[in-house]
């Protein structure tokens, strides 16, 4: 096939779909314990598992839970969580991607916010547990339009004695075949280091996907005419210079909920060699997103695309649990937060 000498192997070397196969699989039983909140179907989880960590995931939706469990070696537990939710009394890591309706951090915590936040939850876990280190994943805008919330959760952290560092990254910094910027935030007990960024060359969307960017299989969805007037329409609108098609000489644009499962104007597609366009499929999307061809999503479709669209990208999890095994390793025995004040004693 044409399209396939684009992205030629080079002699002896390992294809993306391998690497991916390789680097990223749960090493049981694990240790040290981290505890993932918000959990998904485990992406972040899967980054930390793969890096040697055991996990415990807390995750509202039965469909992400089942895939976790599927998948990871640690548990989930189906639960809606709250401030006050039981955790396990200790932890030695805690991890997650709260939802984020930003209003008052304190003003939640009291009971007065929105309950879909997450981050209210996430800092009473951290103040009750007081683990060697917690990093929260959220969107970019945390660092722009949110800007006043983030500041409120470094300060609550700083308040509990941690040193706090947060950071926009771009997954495809990290071997991810996908622009995807995620603001992290640490806080830790000193000694922090980021990953460092691959010098390599990025790895593209046609890397990534090889033969299946070429093929229409069975269960493939087409673009009707009018969906193609549709989206020409909001390319022209958009002032597009060229189509939002995959793009295989490059890293893709960031995959969505909505752009992965839903039929909006920018939804994620293919234009095969004869010139017809089809939707991403299930897999295509998850290799985008470096999940290995091993992991399964459980419930329908449109949840799979969901729990995909949602989830840390494993491979820059793998990169983020790599450093917090490093910063762990360095850490001294006898590092801990002892002389904080509790969540209740903290001032209102
Ligand atoms: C951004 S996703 C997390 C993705 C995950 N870190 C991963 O890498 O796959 C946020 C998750 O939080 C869950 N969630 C939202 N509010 C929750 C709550 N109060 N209790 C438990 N889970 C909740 C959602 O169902 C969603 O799966």
């Amino acid at each position: 096939m044409d399209g396939l000498r684009l992205f030629p192997e080079a002699e002896g070397s390992v294809d993306y779909g391998t690497r991916l196969w390789e680097q990223l699989r749960p090493i049981a039983p694990g240790d040290p314990l981290v505890l993932d909140l918000f959990a998904g179907c485990g992406g972040l989880a899967l980054g930390f598992e793969s890096a040697g960590f055991r996990t415990h995931g807390f995750e509202m939706d039965a469909h992400y839970a089942a895939t976790y469990r599927l998948n990871l070696e640690g548990e989930c537990t189906e639960e809606f969580l709250t401030p006050d939710s039981e955790l396990p009394e200790s932890a030695t890591v805690i991890i997650g991607g709260p939802p984020c309706q930003p209003f008052s951090v304190r003003g939640a915590q009291k009971g007065g916010g929105d309950s879909r936040d997450g981050f209210p939850t996430f800092l009473s876990a951290v103040s009750r547990i007081r683990p060697k280190l917690a990093l929260i994943e959220n969107v970019r805008g945390m660092l722009y339009r949110n800007r006043p919330y983030l500041d409120d959760v470094v300060s609550e952290l700083e308040e509990m004695g941690y040193e706090v560092d947060f950071k926009l990254l771009n997954a495809k910094d990290f071997g991810v075949p996908q622009n995807r910027e995620r603001v992290i935030i640490v806080a830790h007990l000193g000694g922090w280091k980021w990953p460092s960024p691959d010098t390599g060359k990025l790895v593209s969307a046609g890397e990534a996907l090889g033969e299946m960017a070429f093929e229409a299989p069975e269960e493939s969805k087409f673009l009707t005419p009018s969906m193609d007037q549709y989206v020409a329409e909001y390319e022209r609108k958009s002032g597009c210079a060229r189509p939002r098609d995959l793009h295989l000489d490059r890293p893709a644009r960031t995959l969505t909920c909505r752009n992965l499962a839903g039929s909006t104007s920018d939804m994620q597609r293919i234009r095969l060699p004869d010139g017809r366009r089809r939707r991403l499929l299930l897999r295509e999307a998850a290799r985008l997103q470096s999940f290995p061809d091993w992991f399964e999503f459980t419930g329908g479709e449109q949840s799979a695309f969901y729990q995909v669209g949602n989830s840390v990208a494993p491979l820059f999890a793998l990169k983020l649990a790599t450093s917090a095994r490093e910063y762990l390793d360095l850490l001294p025995q006898s590092s801990e937060l002892s002389s904080v004040p509790t969540a209740e004693e903290l001032p209102g």
